[in-house]
């Protein structure tokens, strides 16, 4: 394994320059596996969101950017996938002391991923277009596709320079800047992709990095009248926020939210399949994933033996030094993040489920914020850990009788981010695809994702689609209808 030292980034990045927060204040990130302060970084407020946005307009505005050469445009974010790529070691190394994932995930999927995203989108920029459409009486209509202007993008902690290139790259396939709000608990990796898009030749102002907390920083982009569109990854909870706010000023926003994402096995998938890809759907990335595999519904036939194989698993997976190859669960991302998911075993237990593995705090070489793989069984769909997102790596394992039984099982909840299915049974399979009230369906595989496939939720999930070709287009552009008489 090659881990190499990272230079820490930890100022704010704005106009393609490094500058210290207006009020001079800094804030401590931590790495999660160790405890210890990684660095103080500029912590980013009102004035400091009023500076940022004030770059991008003016970026936005400049003909250096409005008038780019399409082409070009597609051949700068190339440009930054390929350093993206060319920094991998350095991006995964941040990425890993930041959050606490593994390095091997960090290096080997998050970084190569956010290059792929940026990659994708290039091919965008210079096929931004419109329609000529057929209308009554002598005119011309055509549709023009503009970037909407300003764009606050704000992302959490779990997956933080892929979530940011999620956002970030169609947004500026598209001809818009953009201000990007991290995450306080990971702002590393954003701010040296500030940088690297520099070095690509983003010109000043295009893409502008604010870290700070969410209830100031991020607050203060969602309020702003300068920003034209929000585009955020979190809680639902602060979603409901973002909403209420942007009302204000009628902000477009786009909410990718929560989830309780049901894993369905049935009696006729291959289990030793489907085993392997619920452990995976609920136990990657420590859990700490939107669209994790949380809820798991298995048909009664084969619910002790998928349990029996599922605790084998469980038990199989390490926790350890996030730099360690043979980690399979890293640290989790914060003190406070393990004591809310601590809180959710804790309930489990009083509610009556059936702790069948893990659910134990620990610490590594006597540190650093640990859970093990947990698994519990005989679970109501009406207790708190069936319903509500843990966010760690907490498996609710429920029975159900039938088809119908699954699909009810799966849509009782407030969430509609993504489900899994496991069966042999083609028909099945398609079925329960449309019929379960979900983002992303997948079927005899879980957490596949690629550029071109839209994300996003149903329901309290949110709104709008990260990734996708039609759906950057829908979020970062507006449509504009223009009429010429050809008659006069
Ligand atoms: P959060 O939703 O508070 O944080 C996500 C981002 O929103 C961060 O950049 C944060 O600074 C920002 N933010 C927070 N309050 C804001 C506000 N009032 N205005 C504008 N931006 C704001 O998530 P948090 O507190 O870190 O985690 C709490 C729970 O949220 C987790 O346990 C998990 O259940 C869920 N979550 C879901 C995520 C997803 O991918 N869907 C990602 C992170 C958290
Ligand atoms: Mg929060």
């Amino acid at each position: 394994m090659t881990a190499k030292t990272a230079a820490i980034r930890n100022r704010l990045w704005i106009g393609n320059e490094w500058a210290d927060a207006e009020g001079g204040r800094t804030f401590a990130t931590v790495n999660p596996a160790t405890e210890e302060t990684i660095a103080q970084v500029a912590e980013g407020d009102a004035a400091d969101i009023d500076r940022a946005v004030a770059a991008a307009r003016a970026a936005f505005r400049d003909d250096a950017w409005r008038r780019i050469n399409p082409h070009e445009r597609a051949r700068l974010l190339w440009k930054l996938a390929d350093l993206v790529d060319a920094n991998a070691d350095e991006l995964g190394l941040l990425e890993t002391r930041d959050n606490g994932k593994p390095y091997l995930e960090a290096r080997h999927a998050d970084v190569p991923i956010a290059a792929q995203v940026f990659r994708y989108y290039a091919g965008l920029a210079d096929k931004v277009q419109g329609d000529t459409i057929p209308v009554p009486g002598p005119f011309l209509n055509y549709t023009l596709r503009e970037p909407v202007g300003v764009v606050g993008a704000i992302v959490p902690w779990n997956f933080p320079l892929t979530l940011a290139a999620w956002k970030v790259a169609p947004a500026l396939a598209c001809g818009n800047t953009v201000v990007l709000k991290p995450a306080e608990q990971t702002p590393l990796t954003a701010l040296r992709l500030g940088e690297l898009a520099a070095e690509a030749g983003l010109p000043p102002g295009v893409l502008n990095v604010v870290p700070g907390f969410g209830e100031t920083a991020g607050a203060a982009l969602v309020r702003h009248a300068g920003v034209d569109t929000i585009t955020f990854t979190g809680s639902t909870e602060v979603g409901r926020i973002i909403m209420r706010e942007a009302a204000e000023t009628l902000k477009k926003v786009s909410l990718e939210l929560g989830g309780k994402s049901p894993n369905i096995v049935f009696a006729d998938a291959d289990l030793d399949v489907a085993v392997q890809g619920a452990s995976m759907g609920v136990f990657y990335g420590k859990g700490e994933v939107c669209a994790a595999g949380s809820r798991i519904l298995v048909e009664r036939a084969v619910h002790d033996e998928f349990l029996d194989a599922l605790k084998g698993l469980a038990a199989e997976a390490r926790v350890g030094d996030p730099m360690a190859p043979t980690t399979r669960l890293g640290a989790i991302v914060s003190g406070e993040q393990l004591d809310r998911v601590m809180g959710y075993v804790e309930a489990g237990r009083r509610d009556g489920a059936n702790l069948v593995a893990g659910g134990e705090r620990v610490k590594v070489k006597g540190r650093g914020n640990f859970v093990t793989a947990t698994v519990f069984s005989d679970v109501d769909p009406t207790m708190t850990i069936a319903r509500e997102e843990i966010f760690g790596p907490v498996a609710a394992v429920i029975p159900f009788d039938d088809v119908d039984d699954a699909v009810a099982k799966a849509n009782d909840s407030l969430y509609g981010l993504a489900a899994g299915v496991w069966t042999r049974d083609i028909g099945k399979a398609h079925r329960l695809a449309a019929e379960i009230e979900a983002g992303t369906v997948w079927v005899n595989t879980y957490h596949q994702s690629a550029p071109g496939s839209p994300f996003g939720g149903y329901k309290e999930s949110g709104f709008g689609r990260d990734l996708g070709f039609q759906s950057a287009l829908e979020k970062y552009t507006h449509l504009k209808s223009v009429w010429v008489a050809l008659d006069r």
